[in-house]
């Protein structure tokens, strides 16, 4: 009879339990019961987080004056909000901290010429590809002689943005070579300047994006054989249901209207004004 009762109890707790937990791992949010695309129509804000050192994608530009993060992303994040009825606001910072940042609610969507791989979506959900790039090397001009195969990157210190696909390939495809990592390209744009570093790894556009205004740098001719996924997604935290929809659906526009194109001029061409 005590066992019984026991038994009971205890089953009735561990029901309790799983009960509480699956609630708890649903798409509402626990405290207001909204999902997140309620939470951001309600308060009126879509905060992107994004690392504006990635020109054409996302970079800082005095405007009338003011200090402005533009670029192609920042442009279609504005499409998504203006869709969703609400303000872009948007938050810099490294691109190693981007997906922590969507994790702690920090910010509601990150846009920062981000690809999807394995590691990455254990962590976020994606939206669907919205841009196709492939990678290269900038190195100093006076260096192009040096520079015939990827064998003369041995021994070389190269420039990566820390967290980034380019790390990984550096590190997988430049095994005799130093890798340095870096939060900002910025940053390591500078190191070239400064004899820092020999070579630094990014996006084509972005490369192309600094060399125009850098005569003393240039495009390396060896390039790395392109690895994962590649292309550009936006990321969301986990379980994002109706808001990851939403946003495709904005990218679905843009993309069959050639918007996304017009904006990657758009934006090529301000870096030069
Ligand atoms: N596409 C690369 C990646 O996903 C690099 C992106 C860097 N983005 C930036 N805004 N700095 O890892």
């Amino acid at each position: 009879m005590k066992t019984t009762v026991l038994k009971t109890i205890l089953s009735v707790a561990i029901i309790g339990v799983m009960v509480f937990s699956l609630s708890a791992c649903g798409k509402k949010d626990n405290n207001t019961n909204q999902s997140h695309l309620d939470k951001v129509k309600s308060s009126g804000t879509l905060v992107l987080g994004t690392s504006a050192d990635y020109p054409p994608y996302e970079f800082h530009k005095n405007i009338d004056g003011k200090d402005t993060i533009v670029g192609f992303d920042i442009a279609i994040a504005e499409e998504i909000a203006k869709d969703l009825g609400v303000t872009l606001e948007v938050k810099d910072m490294d691109f190693d901290g981007l997906l922590a940042a969507l994790n702690t609610g920090n910010v509601d969507m990150v846009m920062a010429g981000m690809s999807p791989d394995d590691t990455r979506r254990k962590k976020a959900d994606f939206s669907n590809i919205y841009y196709n790039a492939l990678q290269d090397i900038i190195i100093r001009t006076e260096d192009k002689d040096t520079f015939n195969s990827l064998e003369d990157f041995n021994g070389k210190k190269i420039g990566v943005q820390k967290g980034s696909l380019q790390e990984k390939m550096a590190n997988n495809q430049l095994k005799s070579s130093e890798i340095k990592g870096l939060g900002k390209v910025t940053d390591l744009v500078l190191e070239l300047k400064n004899n820092k570093v020999d070579a630094i790894v990014v996006e084509k556009p972005v490369a192309k994006a600094y060399i125009k205004r850098n005569s003393d740098m240039t495009l390396s001719v060896p390039k790395l054989e392109e690895e994962g996924e590649g292309g550009s997604a936006i990321a969301l935290s986990k379980d994002s249901g109706e808001f990851l929809e939403s946003i495709n659906k904005t990218l679905d526009r843009l993309t069959k209207d050639n918007i996304i194109e017009d904006f990657v001029v758009k934006y090529n061409q301000l870096i030069e004004e």
